[in-house]
Parts: C-alpha cells; structure tokens; sequence
C-alpha cells in the first residue's frame, strides 16, 4: 500500500498531542513533517511540546518547523487556559533539546508542497496556511486535500456562541484559506465541533488504556488531567473532548464521518468572529468549497484510536463496546 504523505500543522495542545500519537501509528499515512502555529500555545512552546511527544513516541527523526507566532491582523490569544501553563495539561514533562531545522514552517511547506503530492492535516489556526498563500498561491494550491479541525456548523461555539477557537484564533487568515479554496474550486474536509464534540475520551476509556498498555496510557493520564478538571468546570461533563485525533482518523479512514458539500466563509468582525458561516441552504448560490462534517461513529473512531495508539487490534477490544455502544 502506498502511504501517503501528510504535513500536520498545529500548536500543541493536548489534543494535538493525541493526533501526532495517532497519525504516527497509522500506517496509511507517512508525516513527512510537522509544522507549528501560534495557538493553544505560543509557537516556540508548541515546538517544545511536540519534540516532548515525539520522544514519548520514539519519533524524534520527524522534523519539527516553528511557523508564525502572531495571527496575520490580530493580537494572539492563547489557550494555556484550556491547556495548562506548559499546554501539554501542566505535566511539566522534561525539555527536549535540539531538533531545530534551519527554515521556517511556511518555507517548508512552500518547498514540499511544490514539488510533491502532500496533504495537510491543519489543527491550529490557518496563520501557517495564510503566509503561503501570500508566500506562494501555487504551492497552497498543489496541496493534496486540506483536512482541518476548525469551525461549526449547528453546534454553538467554544470561543463565543458562535465561534470554535482555531478560526477565531485567527479569522482572517481562516477566511483567506477558504477563500482561496472557493475561487480554485476546492474542498477543504471541515472537522468541525459538530463532530469533535461527540469524541469525548471518558475517565473509563482511560482507565481501560492504562490496562491494556500502563506507559502509553500513564502519557495519556499526565497531559489530559487538566483538559478532565477544565471539561467539569466548563462544560459539565466528566470526560475531554478530543477534537484534533478525529481530523486524523477522518483523514485515513473516510467512512468514520458523514457530512455535505457547501459554501462556507468566515466571519472576520463583529460579534460573531470567526464564525464559519455554512451555506447549507444554498442562499449564496456559491459552488461548495467545504466538505463539512455532522456525523460521526465515535465507537468507530475510539476502535481505531486506541488500537492504533497501543499496537494492537480491533478485535482485542473486546470490552470497547461496552463502554461506548454503537452509534
Ligand atoms: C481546537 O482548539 C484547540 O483547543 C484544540 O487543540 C483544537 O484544535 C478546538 O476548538
Ligand atoms: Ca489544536
């Protein structure tokens, strides 16, 4: 089988975390390379939280590249308030040192993206993707697919009623994207909080990874803690959602979500700031430029999840379903 080749631009992040572990283990798929945004944390912090999961992972030969460290006409809003003060859930695990490459994420990807067929799974802001398009429109148009975590459709919003925090992070760099993508005719794969948020990792699905696998599952229990105790205080529910592993799983096996072709922009102002205002009702008469997403299999998604993350099969997960049932 023919892998196929990834760029993981994100901002690590506990659930980025989650989705570098998951992408690693999949076999359908090489990632080539990981870039890093501005986001949940600060980009150098980012680069520091993914060398710190590589090394968990055995993984440090996947080169890491520091991106943009402010959204492209906004001040940066982190998320430390979501992530922890070391956005890796305050498990304060040791540096990593070294692994600096010599260029710049949006460098890196300008130079792939030119010359190989790479997609690009974004799980941070657009702020990366926004500085090739102003670096080089050809490159972001030579890229495979563009699977991103990002937006909302019918669900309400993380970051205001309406808004889920990677495009209102950095809304004008997200309209940009889509815009670009809608005048070349293109689909970005939109994993949106109407899909994440049914991914919800529960204290027993931990508990049963921690039996099946203590080491991973011990990694797993020191960066989520925080992202359990901030779920309870706002959110009501005694789980995390994991939004960024469902981007992955999407992107190696299709048949886990279900979704439409639409229209969709971004608003840049106002009350409702990065907002992804879906078309679904063809208002616009505009061709789709997104796939958005509204179904999910989340017993499908954990099988995959956990199977893939502890080396094992499906078919040894024989209590899963017992904890999650069938969608
Ligand atoms: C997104 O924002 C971040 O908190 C997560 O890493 C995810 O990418 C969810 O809104
Ligand atoms: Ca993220």
């Amino acid at each position: 089988m023919e892998k196929r080749k990834v760029i993981i631009d994100c901002d690590p992040g506990i659930d980025d975390s989650l989705a570098i572990m998951l992408a690693l283990k999949s076999k359908e798929i090489e990632v080539i390379g990981i870039t890093i945004v501005c986001g949940n944390s600060p980009v150098e912090m980012g680069f520091e939280n993914a060398k710190k999961v590589l090394k968990q992972v055995g993984r440090l030969d996947v080169p890491v590249f520091v991106g943009e460290s402010k959204p492209i006409k906004r001040d940066y809003v982190n998320a430390l308030d979501t992530h922890g003060e070391d956005g890796l859930g305050e498990s304060f695990l040791p540096e990593v040192a070294g692994y600096e490459q010599e260029i710049g994420a949006v460098d890196f990807l300008a130079s792939v993206l030119k010359r190989e067929k790479v997609s690009v799974i974004a799980l941070g802001p657009m702020t990366n993707l926004a500085a090739l398009i102003e670096r080089d429109l050809d490159a972001f148009y030579n890229m495979e697919e563009l699977v991103s975590m990002g937006g909302a459709f019918k669900s309400h919003g993380n970051c205001s009623p309406v808004a889920e925090y990677n495009y209102w992070c950095d809304p004008d760099a997200a309209a940009l994207v889509y815009e670009k993508m809608y005048q070349k005719g293109k689909r970005i794969h939109m994993v949106g909080l109407d899909v994440t948020r049914k991914i919800v990792l529960t204290p027993t699905i931990l508990e049963y990874i921690c039996r099946l696998n203590p080491e991973t599952g011990d990694f797993i229990k020191k960066i989520t803690k925080f992202y359990f105790d901030f779920h309870w205080q706002w959110e009501h529910i005694i789980g995390c959602v994991i939004n960024d592993p469902l981007a992955v799983a999407y992107f190696v096996d299709r048949s886990i979500c279900g979704g439409f072709d639409s229209f969709v922009q971004i608003e840049t102002q106002g009350i409702s700031l990065g907002q992804s205002v879906v078309d679904s009702m063809g208002f616009y008469k505009k061709e789709p430029n997104a796939r958005v997403l509204t179904e999910v299999d989340s017993y499908r998604f954990f099988e995959l999840f956990i199977s893939r993350l502890l080396d094992t099969t499906p078919e040894k997960l024989d209590i899963l379903q017992d904890m999650i049932g069938r969608v």
